[in-house]
């Protein structure tokens, strides 16, 4: 029966797809109408990462491409197209989305609150009653920043940190509802912040933490020059010059959950092979450890010339480049974040294999470096590129 993957041009999802070609010979492909050739970005990521050169030339053959817009009333497909989809599939892989953690609620509930409806719409159309595989965050947790957060728990007691972790939240409620008004088993997989070793490439999705980066960067920029108009303290760089000293909340024993993406999708695919219970089935997808937050800090000080100085509360009186960084609260309020994953259900699975290999500076430096530009070029004309405990 055909699998049906939404995302698939996606960081995550283009790993999901390499692992379901590994069990089936077609998929369909539910690309973002408008936003590129879907087939030439998934090709081009097959190459870039070195597969088989006769892996990716039965592409063409094996992936059907169907234009859709998650936000769209019938995924922006006719009544009849949208009743022949539905009915040719089953099984449906639901990992399109949108990752902006500065977007707005309003934008963020079109693409992951509605998709997810629009989704489910389609798979209660379809006459074989297709398995639905939703991906959502281990962060619809929210801003509960101690503890432990477990894979039976949905709640929004303690608020979100940004609209991307309750549009993802109200995504898994939308889930809830559906599977018990349909009688319907759903797989919901709650990946933590994915992450990668592969360099940087113009073709390929950019990575999730590239984002804090150029946040970091816009502000130094749109701060102006720090060390020599004295506008920051600074402090000597490692190299020649001082940068800036910028003062941001964060917990000295604070730690994020990081998981590299290839790893997420094989464990995830392999969950989905299990027997479902019939009702929602929820797992945690996350690395058995955490990466310690100075960690983190010592990444960000390596892309961008910047000191960070962990405090516990916001400065009273802040530079100008840490006024900018305010902006972003829902995001640098990662940094003050000491709480785990429970992954028992997880663990009881899959047993060992559920553990990856560890996630350190170099593998995070590697995946993000602007210097790391190992990939190959490309061959032809580039493709286009991919538009129970306490809160705190
Ligand atoms: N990345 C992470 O660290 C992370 C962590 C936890 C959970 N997740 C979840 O994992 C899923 C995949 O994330 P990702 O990292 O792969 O994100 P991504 O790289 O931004 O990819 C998003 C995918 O969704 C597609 N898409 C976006 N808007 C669409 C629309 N209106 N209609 C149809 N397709 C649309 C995109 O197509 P185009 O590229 O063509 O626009 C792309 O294929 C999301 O549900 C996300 O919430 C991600």
């Amino acid at each position: 029966m055909q699998v049906a993957l939404t995302g698939a041009t996606g960081f995550l999802g283009l790993r999901l797809l390499r692992r379901l070609l590994d069990t089936h010979r077609s998929l369909t492909l539910l690309a973002h109408a408008g936003s590129g050739n879907a087939l030439r970005r998934v090709t081009r990521y097959f190459e870039l990462t070195g597969a088989p050169a006769a892996l990716t030339a039965t592409l063409p053959d094996r992936l059907r491409v169907v234009e859709t817009d998650l936000a769209l009333p019938r995924l922006g497909l006719s009544e009849r197209a949208f009743q022949e989809l539905a009915d040719g599939i089953g099984t449906i892989w639901h990992s399109a989305g949108s990752i902006n953690l500065e977007g707005d609620l309003p934008e963020l509930r079109r693409t992951n609150v509605e998709g997810t409806r629009h989704v489910l719409e389609l798979a209660a159309a379809s006459r074989l009653r297709p398995r639905v595989h939703h991906v959502s965050t281990a962060f619809v947790a929210g801003a509960r920043r101690e503890g432990v957060a477990y894979e039976d728990e949905l709640k929004d007691t303690c608020g979100f940190e940004n609209a991307y972790e309750r549009s993802k939240y109200e995504a898994e409620l939308l889930v809830h509802a559906w599977s018990r008004e349909h009688g319907r088993p759903v797989l919901v997989l709650r990946p933590s912040i994915l992450v990668t070793d592969l360099p940087p490439h113009p073709d390929l999705p950019a990575h999730p933490l590239l984002v804090i980066e150029r946040i970091l960067r816009d502000a130094l920029r749109a701060a102006g020059p720090q060390c020599d108009s004295g506008a920051s303290p600074c402090v000597p760089g490692s190299h020649a010059g001082r940068r800036p000293r910028v003062r941001m909340v964060g917990h000295p024993h604070g730690r994020l959950n990081l998981l590299q993406v290839e790893h997420a999708a094989e464990v995830m695919v392999r969950l989905a092979g299990r027997t479902p219970s019939g009702g929602v089935d929820t797992y945690h997808v996350v690395h058995d450890r955490d990466v310690p937050v100075p960690t983190v800090v010592a990444l960000l000080e390596r892309l961008v010339p910047l000191s960070v100085e962990l405090v516990a509360d916001r400065p009273g009186t802040p530079s100008a480049l840490e006024a900018l960084l305010d902006f972003y609260p829902g995001m640098t309020a990662y940094l003050a974040h000491r709480r785990r994953f429970d992954d028992t259900r997880v663990r009881a699975l899959l047993g060992p294999s559920a553990a990856s290999s560890r996630v350190d500076l170099d593998y995070l430096w590697s995946g993000l470096s602007p210097h790391a530009r190992l990939l190959p070029g490309p061959p032809g004309p580039p493709a286009t590129p991919s538009a129970s405990a306490r809160c705190a």
